[in-house]
């Protein structure tokens, strides 16, 4: 079998193509879980009855009321389930709880025969409760020392050794907001049962075996009484990672219980005040350089917003500590993690998984700090990066293996972008220019590819070759958008050496590939893309045995090259549909399953040391933007980017997923502004942006005016499929720049050295205070250059 990063003759890998469902989706054609509804005869539609407090115990849930609504059919509670009444896999997250734990949280679901049936069947049933004091902020949570779940502790060198070496040592907290997932497609799930009483379920979710095993949990049945089906998403961005379990557990409980189809589909309101977000965070931090700006030692406390349960708040906090280096060598290093438990939603995985959250940390340190050391806060990152040679390894223990592409990526950017000219262009329309400001902002990332957890890197696939040379693959991920099938065709036709017309893919289903993992953490083309290579290499191999006879050569002279097999050095052919045929007749077996795990990892959660990821991603942006010093109003000017893909599977794929991600990035740390009711009164814990009206996302408008995207070049990846690397995620994180051009367009407003701090997200609203207590400070003038000095000191 040929080396995983090595590509064949004429591959299919590499070439540019459009999503495989580009023509669906801009057509509307494209299905979607809830389309298949309409499909579908006697449906029941399932509503969930929500109670608007947001902490208390339920002393009385009455039902009887919602069955008196014409054309409810059934209402479902605690009392219904067989098995385990839980939806969660920490088993903290009852599916009908006995205690109201957020506002918005559901304690029944009513079925009907219409959906404006169940609504008003929902409406109509009673719940009395005994109200209990809410916490709503992670600062609460601090406050009142509620946590859930572990306490990482992550430990590197010596760090009070490293304070007492540090020329300059600053100290600061952070609180930053989480992120509201907002895909199109809202949480949703059909269920049907068949005569033998299987369940199958189609559900919008990123991890289907997930989906599988908690239904099985809920109903009391083995796994192999269920199937669960996911088409595709309309986006997921980790919302469907967990998320989606105990939604799609309501419409199989019903199904089963009624024998009817259920479906439900969350209507926006819904989506946003029952289902969990990106964690939010706080920080506390202490950091210490030496007289030339090198970090000499961190000391950190993270807090995560963890919501009402677990859910994935331990991993997404371990990611979190994992990149709080980001592209920084940290000698000595002591980060403790926490999360906080609070009256909201249960937060969850989210686009970097709290990578983000990790690295804009010591982002922000940086971004602050670098006016005090009298540093360009280039000059200061460049000073701090990974070297490459030296043997460095993060606090975590890994070795830092490509650090040469830290710097070439960001070398590359200031380039492209020119920056050495346009910084000049900046002084000088900033010197002419009282009431506008202009900055430009370069920042880089280093992000960890494979899950933390050793045992999720493995893949699934089954491949399927039919007498007349059309060629089916399954595998055991989930399409949202990001284009992991197009890639997944790409691969099939590209190891079988065929035309990829010659490949079709199907829906993502539990009984084709058994036990996958969620399509996350970026790694869904490493890791299927591993296992369908495998699976055709098989069948390759096999139709290779065939050939060699038919054209009178040795198999392993054999190539087959877009549809055509020869064998070396001979100019006989045969095509690929009677090669197919041929093999069929010879009762060769045309079917392989394929498998793969990534090797070299290894993870000890306790000590919080190993080598938990397979690579490191890469990139790094220089962002300008303008800002109005009378309103905090902003544009983004220009983006430069250069982004590490290895040898891309699918160049225009890997484009759109680094320009989404860091739009998104961008949205999260600039425009989307979650806000919950913090009062005492009556609505306390409420989330108050509940719709696209209230909850800005970022759209035409906010665009950047120039939008470059390069994809390093010569970058094979030796360790992960055809020399390609992860990209989903990481460019998400491109979107620093965006904050720190921000920062630094308000310190113009200043003297020169004004340190500023910025709420995050920066809203126009935002950087309009922060530009305000820039003209603040120098107003003040002989105070100093440090503004919000209560949380920055310089010792
Ligand atoms: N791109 C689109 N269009 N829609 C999505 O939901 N999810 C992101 C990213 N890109 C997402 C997306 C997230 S959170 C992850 S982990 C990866 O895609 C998952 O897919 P992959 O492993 O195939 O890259
Ligand atoms: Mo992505 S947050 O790993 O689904």
């Amino acid at each position: 079998m040929s080396h995983l990063s090595e590509r064949p003759e004429k591959p299919v890998v590499g070439v540019s193509m459009p999503h495989e469902s580009a023509y669906q989706h801009v057509t509307g054609t494209a299905l979607y879980t809830d389309d298949l509804v309409y499909r579908t005869k006697d449906v029941l539609h399932a509503y969930p009855v929500q109670v608007m407090k947001a902490h208390g115990r339920i002393t009385a849930l009455r039902t009887e009321p919602a069955l008196a609504v014409p054309g409810v059919v059934r209402v479902l509670t605690g009392a219904d389930v067989p098995g385990e009444n839980d939806a969660g896999m920490k088993h903290d997250e009852p599916l009908f709880p006995d205690e109201v734990m957020f506002h918005g949280h559901a304690v029944a679901w009513v079925l009907g025969e219409t959906l404006e049936a169940a609504r008003l069947g929902a409406a109509a049933v009673e719940v009395e409760l005994e109200e209990k004091p809410a916490i709503v902020t992670v600062g609460e949570a601090i406050a009142a020392e509620s946590f859930h779940g572990a306490r990482p502790h992550m430990e590197t060198g010596d760090v009070d050794a490293g304070f007492a070496d540090s020329a300059h040592i600053f100290t600061g907290e952070f609180t930053f907001a989480g992120q509201e997932h907002f895909y199109l497609e809202t949480h949703a799930a059909l269920a049907m049962v068949d005569e033998g009483g299987q369940l199958f379920i189609q559900s919008s979710t990123q991890h289907p075996s997930e989906t599988q095993e908690i239904v099985s949990h809920v109903l009391g049945v083995p796994a192999h009484e269920i199937t669960v089906q996911c088409l595709r998403m309309g986006g997921g961005f980790g919302g469907k990672e967990m998320q989606p379990h105990g939604f799609a557990a309501i419409a199989a409980l019903g199904a089963k219980l009624t024998g009817r189809p259920v479906r439900f589909r969350l209507n926006r309101t819904q989506d946003l005040t029952m289902s969990g977000k990106r964690h939010g965070f706080h920080a506390s931090w202490k950091i210490g350089f030496d007289a030339e700006g090198r970090i000499q030692a961190l000391d950190a406390t993270l807090t995560a917003d963890g919501g009402w349960s677990l859910d994935l708040s331990e991993p997404v906090l371990a990611r979190a500590l994992c990149h709080i280096d980001n592209t920084y060598w940290i000698p000595n290093a002591r980060v403790n993690g926490r999360i906080a438990k609070t009256n909201t939603v249960s937060n969850t995985a989210f686009r970097g998984f709290g990578g983000p959250q990790g690295m804009l940390v010591i982002e922000d340190i940086l971004g602050r700090v670098a006016p005090q050391l009298g540093l360009d806060p280039i000059e200061l990152r460049e000073r701090n990066f990974y070297q490459p040679g030296q043997g460095q390894t993060t606090p975590y223990g890994q070795l830092v293996t490509q650090a040469d592409r830290i710097s070439a990526v960001w070398e590359q950017v200031k380039e492209n972008g020119n920056l050495a000219d346009r910084k000049r262009e900046i002084a000088a329309f900033n010197a002419a220019h009282p009431h506008t400001k202009r900055a430009i902002a370069l920042t880089g990332i280093k992000f960890g590819i494979s899950f933390n957890l050793t045992a999720f890197n493995q893949g699934g696939a089954l491949v399927l070759i039919y007498k007349d040379g059309s060629v089916l693959i399954n595998h055991g991920g989930t399409e949202m958008g990001q284009g992991l099938h197009t890639k997944m065709m790409q691969v099939a036709a590209t190891t079988l050496g065929i035309p990829l017309h010659k490949v079709r893919l199907a829906p993502t289903r539990t009984d084709k590939v058994p036990n996958t993992s969620a399509t996350a953490a970026s790694a869904g083309a490493d890791l299927n893309g591993g296992a369908i290579k495998n699976a055709c290499e098989q069948l390759r191999e096999r139709l290779h045995q065939v050939a060699g006879t038919q054209l009178g050569g040795n198999a392993s002279d054999v190539r087959i090259v877009e549809g055509v097999a020869r064998v070396l050095g001979s100019d006989k052919e045969l095509a690929w549909d009677d090669l197919v045929r041929t093999a069929y007749f010879q009762r060769v077996q045309l079917s392989a399953s394929g498998f793969y795990r990534t090797e070299g990892l290894h993870w000890d959660a306790q000590a919080f040391r190993g080598t938990p990821f397979k690579y490191f991603s890469n990139g790094a942006a220089a962002t300008e933007v303008e800002v109005d010093g009378f309103t905090g109003a902003y544009k983004i000017r220009r983006v430069d980017i250069v982004h590490d893909v290895g040898d891309s599977l699918s160049p225009m794929i890997d484009i759109g997923q680094v320009e989404g991600g860091f739009v998104q990035g961008a949205g999260w740390l600039t425009l989307e502004d979650l806000r919950w009711d913090t009062s005492d009164g009556p609505h306390r814990g409420r989330l108050q942006t509940q719709a696209a009206s209230t909850y800005k996302l970022p759209s035409f408008s906010e665009m950047p005016e120039e939008f470059n995207v390069t994809l390093m070049e010569n970058a094979t990846e030796e360790g992960a499929v055809y020399g390609s690397k992860a990209v989903g995620e990481p460019p998400l994180m491109l979107a620093f720049s965006v904050r720190e051009a921000l920062r630094q367009a308000a310190a113009a407003f200043g003297p020169a050295g004004t340190s500023v701090e910025l709420a995050s997200p920066a809203t126009p609203e935002a950087v309009f205070w922060a530009v305000e207590s820039v003209r603040e400070a120098s107003a003040e003038g002989a105070e100093g250059s440090a503004v919000g000095s209560t949380a920055l000191s310089n010792a």
